[in-house]
């Protein structure tokens, strides 16, 4: 695995790749490290699809709201790197924050209205910072494939939308949300909890479940899926509520009718963790 660390050497790194002849895929996966298992699941859609992989390790300041986690993210090089050989990752880009925004950026990519939603309501910001960076590395790597997360599914629907409107020539894969045995889906903040947290935490997954229990049963009245799921998610007193939603994939709006199915997000805090899951309803996504 060949690392680099500056802009240069990653483009140069990146055009001498080996089996990189036309018509051969690159696929990239973006991470801000802490590696596991949800990560790697990524690079391994990677492998099964492109010819050869990047990965790119890089904790982004611009995502994080000046009273987040910037300082504490979980910062672990040397077990990143390990891993990401192990899974066999030909090219690694581990810039500098100096390096990703010298003095005088003043340059931003913001995808309008579908940023305020979800997660972007609570952390104003942070997808701006996101697609900004996502950008960059788009432009920097020349990906023909990248894979993101469906835990991230606000994410995934901004960056998509991102990548169509500024005709970057990449495409985008959504991958499964991989979670522990007992449902909980894995993140790297997951570290930040003690195992009474982690057990509360379980109850962001129990509450979806219901909802899909719900659903399944045939309701359809958003509002009272909605409220299956917040009654649940209620019973554990040490999760605070962040917000509890069901929108349409592709739009983040609140679903009004089920033709392109819906999005049911979750976030709340755990001490001062902040976790998220979702699960999708009635929807195939067809890109994938
Ligand atoms: P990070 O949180 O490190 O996640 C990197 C990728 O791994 C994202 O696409 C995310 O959705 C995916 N991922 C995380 N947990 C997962 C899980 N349990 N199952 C499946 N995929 C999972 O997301 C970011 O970094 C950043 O915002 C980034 C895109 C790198 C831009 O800075």
């Amino acid at each position: 695995m060949k690392i680099c660390a500056t802009i240069d050497g990653m483009r140069a790194a990146r055009r001498s790749l080996a089996g990189q002849e036309s018509g051969k895929l690159l696929g990239l996966i973006p991470t801000m490290g802490a590696l596991h298992e949800g990560h790697l699941s990524l690079v391994r859609a990677a492998k099964a699809r492109c010819e050869a992989v990047a990965a790119t390790l890089f904790v982004n300041p611009l995502q994080f709201g000046p009273d987040e986690d910037l300082a504490k993210y979980p910062r672990d090089f040397d077990r990143d790197c390990e891993l990401l050989e192990a899974e066999g990752t030909d090219l690694l880009f581990v810039p500098t924050v100096e390096e990703m925004y010298p003095s005088g950026a003043v340059t931003y990519v913001t995808v309008e209205k579908l940023s305020d939603k979800l997660c972007g309501r609570s952390r104003p910001g942070h997808f701006r910072g996101v697609t900004t960076v996502v950008s960059k590395l788009f432009n920097i790597i020349e990906p023909d494939v990248a894979f993101f997360g469906q835990k991230d599914a606000a994410q995934v629907t901004i960056i998509r939308r991102m990548a169509r409107d500024l005709n970057i020539p990449v495409q985008i894969v959504s991958c499964p949300i991989v979670r522990e045995a007992d449902g909980l889906a894995m993140s790297s903040r997951n570290g930040y909890l003690n195992a009474d947290q982690k057990n509360s935490a379980l109850v962001l997954y129990r509450s979806l479940m219901e909802v899909q229990r719900c659903y399944e049963r045939g309701e359809r009245s958003v509002s009272r899926l909605i409220q299956s799921g917040v009654k649940v998610f209620e019973t554990e007193p040490a999760v605070k509520l962040d917000y509890f939603e069901i929108v349409n994939p592709e739009t983040l709006e609140p679903v009004d009718d089920w033709s392109h199915g819906g999005l049911v997000a979750v976030a709340g805090l755990v001490g001062k963790a902040r976790l998220i899951d979702n699960i999708q309803l009635g929807y195939v996504n067809a890109r994938a």
